[in-house]
């Protein structure tokens, strides 16, 4: 049985996906160990709650990163997780913090990276004009919406789109690829060359 620790800063939709994926099978032989938040009041945290799911708000306000992500790490060792998904976390990870969690911390990010990291990227792909968007689920190092990529889907920007309507298509194509990321990489079916992400037997 493989724990899975998922990190939180708001809605919480992506981990509920995740959620749903190991109830289901979808993701086998997997738990949800807990549920940290860096902020009072997430969404995703009562989710989390409603599904029985040990939760903690660990709030982050006023804490220097490394003092901060210290005390994340701490409660995720406690809970002996696997494997750590982040889950619309907004903030950025202490190079202590990966470095606890070698190739164990996976993102969820809503572009085709590396296009538009950072902040509300499916305004910037709009207002950039391109004619695909997506989402990326990627193993996470020190630097913002970078490290190496599990998976992608796309989506076609039409001219019709609004932020709302793609970011609505993007997070349906969010919740799919997220669980199966997950499902890859607790399996340990992928090795890492450089960049790439292969898939193994
Ligand atoms: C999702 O769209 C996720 O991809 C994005 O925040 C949203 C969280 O929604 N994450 C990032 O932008 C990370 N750089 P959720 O709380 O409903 O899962």
């Amino acid at each position: 049985m493989k724990r899975i620790g998922v990190l939180v800063s708001g809605r919480g939709s992506n981990f509920e996906a995740l959620a749903e994926s190991v109830a289901s099978g979808r993701i086998p032989n997997s738990e949800i160990g807990i549920v940290i938040s860096n902020r009072d009041g997430a969404p995703g945290i009562q989710r989390a709650e409603a599904r029985g799911i040990k939760t903690r708000v660990i709030p982050s306000k006023g804490l220097e990163r490394e003092i901060y992500d210290r005390q994340v790490a701490a409660v995720l060792n406690e809970s002996k997780v696997d494997l750590i998904c982040l889950a619309g976390y907004m903030r950025l990870l202490s190079p202590f913090f990966v470095a606890a969690f070698p190739n164990r911390i996976l993102n969820i990010h809503p572009s085709l990276l590396p296009s538009f990291p950072g902040l509300e990227s499916q305004r910037q792909a709009l207002e950039y004009g391109v004619k695909f968007a997506g989402c990326t689920v990627h193993f996470v190092d020190e630097n913002l919406d970078a490290g190496p990529i599990v998976l992608q889907a796309e989506v076609p920007v039409l001219d019709q789109d609004t932020e709302a309507t793609l970011s609505e298509k993007i997070l349906k194509e969010e919740h799919r690829i997220y669980s199966e990321a997950v499902k890859i990489v607790l399996e340990g079916k992928f090795k890492i060359e450089g960049r790439r992400v292969l898939r193994t037997n």
